[in-house]
């Protein structure tokens, strides 16, 4: 991997030594992690996700190594921490500047359907991809949009674009997600998890997570946003909410009576992005 990012100039660089330093800090926090929860009396009782791993076993009967489950703890850390947290944060941006969306979507959650939720969590990643778009190396000539690439050459399909293709999504800079109702997604007009054998391998995963939080949020707490839409700007490879999508809590009318008020502010649910807007 590392041979990968930084190319083959003959030597290591001074930023894969900085790299190869720090992956080697977070090792050693993560083999003694490991070390610690595989000598915990109480491992088999517990259902953390480091526990599941450690006692999960194949076939015949054999658990991970170490550096397995090393491997499995950075994917969940690096590829499914901060865009798992990022997408519940803009549905939340958008569908709080939707009054009319959220209260379809709070009244199908009381009746008992999730056919919404779904749609909702579609329609946030559609119009606000956490990821802009993905890499490939061509492996052989391919033509795209008439020009003929040469074997080598890097593409980078645009899920941002794509996304944004009047053609495919009728008024595609609105919130809709009635345009996924009765239908699913098209394969490849919907990439907010890329395509092909690379797909995201979380993304059942991540949806599910994205449902889940949506759902509890709105059934526990009453939210509503802080100052205007906000602006799409970049954090490392992700495109996050300028403010980190800042709402106020507020009491639930049920539970006050009737009254109103300013509960206290939420945190945000990431933190600031170091890049400004764009
Ligand atoms: C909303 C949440 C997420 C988004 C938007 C997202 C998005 C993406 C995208 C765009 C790619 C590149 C796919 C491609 O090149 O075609 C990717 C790859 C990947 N994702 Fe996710 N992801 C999310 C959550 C997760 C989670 C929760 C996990 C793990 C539990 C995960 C694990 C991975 C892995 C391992 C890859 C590399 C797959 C490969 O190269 O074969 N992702 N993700």
């Amino acid at each position: 991997m590392l041979r990968a990012l930084t190319g083959d100039r003959g030597g290591p660089s001074q930023g894969e030594l900085r790299l190869r330093r720090r992956v080697a800090a977070v090792d050693e926090l993560l083999f003694a992690e490991i070390a610690e929860r595989r000598a915990d009396p109480r491992l088999d009782r517990r259902d953390d996700v480091l526990s599941v791993l450690l006692l999960a076993r194949d076939e015949d009967g054999e658990g991970m190594a170490d550096a397995e489950i090393r491997d499995e703890l950075m994917t969940l850390l690096l590829a499914g921490h901060e865009t798992t947290a990022t997408g519940p944060a803009w549905a939340f941006e958008r569908l709080l500047r939707h009054p009319g969306v959220r209260r379809v979507l709070e009244a199908e959650l009381a009746e008992g359907s999730t056919e919404y939720l779904d749609a909702v969590a579609r329609e946030a990643l559609r119009l606000r991809p956490v990821v802009p778009n993905v890499g490939r190396v061509l492996a052989e000539p391919w033509p795209v949009g008439g020009h003929r690439l040469p074997a080598g050459t890097i593409v980078a399909p645009s899920i941002w674009l794509t996304h944004r293709r009047a053609g495919v999504y009728p008024a595609p800079r609105s919130f809709r997600p009635d345009r996924f109702l009765g239908h699913p997604p098209d394969t490849y007009a919907w990439l907010p998890f890329g395509g092909g054998s690379r797909r995201c391998l979380g993304a059942s995963f991540a949806l599910m997570e994205m449902r889940g939080v949506i759902r509890t949020v709105l059934e526990r707490v009453n939210l509503e946003p802080v100052g205007r839409s906000e602006k799409v700007a970049r954090r490392a490879i992700t495109l996050v909410p300028s403010r980190g999508a800042r709402v106020v809590r507020r009491r639930r009318p049920s539970a006050e009576g009737g009254r109103r008020g300013v509960d206290r502010e939420e945190g945000t649910p990431q933190s600031r992005p170091r890049v400004p807007a764009r």
